[in-house]
């Protein structure tokens, strides 16, 4: 049966299953508030300990892990922040599963529906770096389940613990994007584009430009274009590696990219940076929001214990060395002049604004 929408996300089979998926909500926000609350209550006393009896101050991870993991409290709050990952991801591909036929289907008329349009290949080679991983542990990854795009957006609900049910947030950082110098925006590109969520929140913002969103996924650019075109959003949607994106030189006024970095190898991003620094036209911008970087040593070795989680317990490998790595001498080194290392009062996710 049809059970109507939350924003553009479709709802799931049956009540039941919405209601198990905002029960596993509530168990994220307890996490994040409660739990989180008195862990850093605890944390003080277990590093004196730790000092104590090793005669040292903590300095590493391995030392925070040391100190931390066998703390009940510290234990519990990593129990489940995996545990909600793995309950909120069974129970999305459990619901929509039972409907696949029919979302095949739609996805299949959709395909041919406008405003906009999408592309995809059926015989795509995955890299190996993409195909091995079931990034932030989803089953089937972005590209091996045909329903990923739907099991993303509920994913991305979940997580976002309610905060994000209109793409309030993709919409957030979209408006806080600057524009090139000349002000000429006619040709955006939205780099590694997911559901879609930021491609159709820049069509919003920039009604005139011609806007496109790739990602190497194809049910990822499938379901974008489907919920484009249930926005009444003229957007184009492509699977294309972002280090190979087949666009002409000097074609993008601004590309923008939102949380892809640390989903890719540092090998990978420098192609990927490469590639953007082709395809953008000279004055143009490149904005990036990602993890925010750190050289390793700086940094206190709690802090990095926490950001770890991701690599660690979350299925996402190259997140940590994306945070320790020299990003923005990455992107200097290709050419770009950084013209701004956080345009957003944002600390966690820094927004980098790069000219061509
Ligand atoms: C966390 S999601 C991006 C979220 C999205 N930008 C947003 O604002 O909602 C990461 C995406 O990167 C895509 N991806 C990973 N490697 C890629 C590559 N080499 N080229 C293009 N897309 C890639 C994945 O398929 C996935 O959809």
């Amino acid at each position: 049966m049809e059970r109507g929408f939350l924003g553009t996300l479709p709802l799931g089979d049956e009540r039941d299953d919405d209601s198990y998926l905002d029960f596993v909500e509530g168990v994220r926000v307890f996490t994040q508030t409660q739990v989180a609350a008195k862990v850093r209550e605890v944390i003080p006393d277990k590093l004196t300990e730790f000092e104590q009896r090793t005669g040292r101050k903590p300095q590493t991870i391995a030392d925070a892990r040391a100190a931390l993991d066998p703390v009940p409290v510290v234990a519990s709050r990593n129990r489940l922040m995996r545990s909600s990952q793995e309950m909120m991801w069974r129970q999305v591909v459990e619901t929509y599963r039972k409907r696949e036929k029919e979302l095949l289907a739609e996805l299949d008329r959709y395909d041919r529906l406008g405003p906009g349009s999408v592309e995809y290949d059926p015989n795509f080679q995955y890299p190996d770096y993409y195909a091995r991983v079931e990034f932030h542990i989803q089953p089937g990854n972005y590209h091996a389940d045909p329903l990923a795009g739907y099991i993303y957006h509920y994913g991305t609900k979940v997580f976002y613990t309610g905060r994000n049910n209109h793409d309030d947030v993709q919409r957030e950082w979209v408006n806080l994007a600057p524009v090139p110098a000349d002000g000429k925006v006619a040709r955006i590109l939205d780099q590694a584009c997911s559901a879609g969520q930021s491609t159709t929140a820049l069509k919003e913002r920039f009604p005139q430009a011609e806007v496109w969103g790739i990602d190497i996924a194809a049910p990822m650019v499938r379901y974008a274009h489907k919920r484009a075109v249930d926005m009444g959003l003229e957007v184009h949607f492509a699977q294309r590696a972002a280090e190979d994106t087949k666009f002409p030189d000097n074609w993008f006024d601004l590309v923008y990219s939102r949380i892809f970095f640390h989903e890719i190898p540092l090998t990978a991003a420098e192609q990927v940076i490469r590639e953007t620094y082709r395809i953008l036209r000279p004055g143009g911008l490149y904005v990036i929001v990602d993890f925010a970087n750190r050289p390793p040593g700086l940094s206190s070795p709690v802090d990095d214990y926490f950001r770890d989680f991701d690599t660690h317990d979350n299925g996402e490998p190259y997140a940590s060395d994306f945070v320790y790595s020299d990003f923005l001498g990455m992107l200097r080194r290709a050419g770009f002049r950084i013209v701004s290392e956080n345009a957003t009062p944002q600390l966690y996710q820094p927004m980098r604004v790069c000219a061509k």
